[in-house]
């Protein structure tokens, strides 16, 4: 039986890990000596795909709890086994055994966090890089690093020129303000984003409830709006040290998972290291869409986003064979996150 106090750490240790749009989309669960972690039905992105964006999730949660365990003395293994269960869908079996050396990753767990400020653009030191590859490696997932201002511009025009997309088509317009939080009552929920997290201030909130209105945004959009939004996140990419992207070996919830793991493990890494991070979801989640699911997009958006595959494994050509995670920028930050995202209790997400 895993001690009631131990699993109780860990998933709150797992509840503190990075979501999509900080839906925390996790159920804890100790079953016998092991954690179970799983997927529930509510807080999965209905414009997702395969549960990509999800199952990434639940990676990150994992990592954080492995890391925890071995602050617990005990050194954790993963079992990716996705089945139904009375919780959505059991994801992963972590299981337990005494003694290990503690992961010094494990002291960063409550700093990291996401930050949406430009960073310093001085390139990292070789060892530091080295870090956050290894941090890939280690979970059996790759990362590449794009350095150069050159490369960083490039793919920051790929991600502004996908990012529109998200504002332009009624059903991702209509995920994207669900997820938004913009008065503090709607922030006690403890998920979601708000505005301080966005880096917006409050006034801002009147403006996004104004063009969370679908007619209003698509007026809008006709003279520029949607991307004005998405040159914001080309910019960012610019304003860091390195933008990268991890791929997995399988497009299945393994790879998946392992691509989570890494995207956390990499974080825990450079918080260590003094840097900042954000993820940038759209870029790798809609070519992998746009496969799969074409019928997802406007026929032109289809059409748009095959046009990026090119300059996109221009870019990262080692992804071509591998399976797509998620992009991210990291780098010295510029100043603290005007806010941080909040979460639901933890007993919202332990199953009993
Ligand atoms: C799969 C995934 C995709 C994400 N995509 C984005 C993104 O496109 N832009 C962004 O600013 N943050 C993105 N995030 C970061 C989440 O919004 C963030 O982890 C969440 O709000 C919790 O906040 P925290 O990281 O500060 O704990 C993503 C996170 C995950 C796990």
């Amino acid at each position: 039986m895993l001690d009631p106090e131990l699993f109780r750490t860990l998933a709150q240790a797992g509840h503190k890990a990075a979501s999509p749009d900080n839906l925390q989309a996790w159920r804890f669960e100790a079953v016998d000596g092991a954690l179970h972690v799983h997927l529930p039905r509510e807080g999965r992105l209905p414009t997702d795909v395969d549960d990509m964006f999800s199952l990434i999730g639940i990676g990150c949660a994992v990592e954080n709890i492995v890391v925890a365990a071995s602050a617990q003395g005990h050194t954790a293994s993963v079992t990716v086994d996705r089945q139904p269960s009375a919780h959505g869908e059991r994801i992963a079996i972590v299981t337990f055994a005494e003694g290990g050396e503690k992961d010094p990753l494990a002291d960063v767990i409550d700093r990291r966090c996401t930050n949406r400020k430009p960073y310093a653009t001085e390139r990292m030191a070789d060892d530091v890089a080295g870090r956050l590859e290894s941090a890939a490696a280690a979970v059996g997932a790759r990362v590449d690093l794009l350095h150069e201002d050159g490369e960083r511009d490039r793919v920051g025009s790929l991600i502004a020129d996908n990012d529109w997309i998200r504002m332009s088509h009624q059903p991702l317009h209509a995920e994207l303000f669900d997820i938004f939080r913009l008065s503090a009552a709607e922030a006690d929920r403890g998920d979601g984003l708000d505005l301080a997290s966005l880096e917006l201030p409050g006034a801002a909130g009147l403006f996004l409830r104004l063009v969370g209105k679908w007619p209003v945004a698509r007026v809008l959009n006709a003279i520029g709006l949607a991307k004005g939004f998405a040159k914001g996140s080309g910019d960012a990419a610019r304003a860091s040290a390195a933008v990268g992207l991890i791929t997995a070996d399988t497009p299945d919830t393994a790879g998946y998972v392992a691509s989570g793991r890494a995207l956390q493990r990499i974080w825990l890494q450079a918080a260590a290291d003094g840097m900042a991070m954000q993820p940038i979801g759209g870029l790798a989640q809609y070519l992998t869409k746009v496969e799969r699911e074409p019928e997802g997009f406007l026929p032109e958006q289809a059409a748009h986003l095959r046009t990026l595959k090119d300059p996109f494994y221009a870019l990262f050509p080692a992804a071509k064979d591998r399976t797509l995670g998620i992009l991210f920028r990291v780098g010295v930050e510029s100043g603290p996150p005007l806010g941080r995202s909040r979460r639901r209790p933890l007993d919202t997400v332990l199953v009993s």
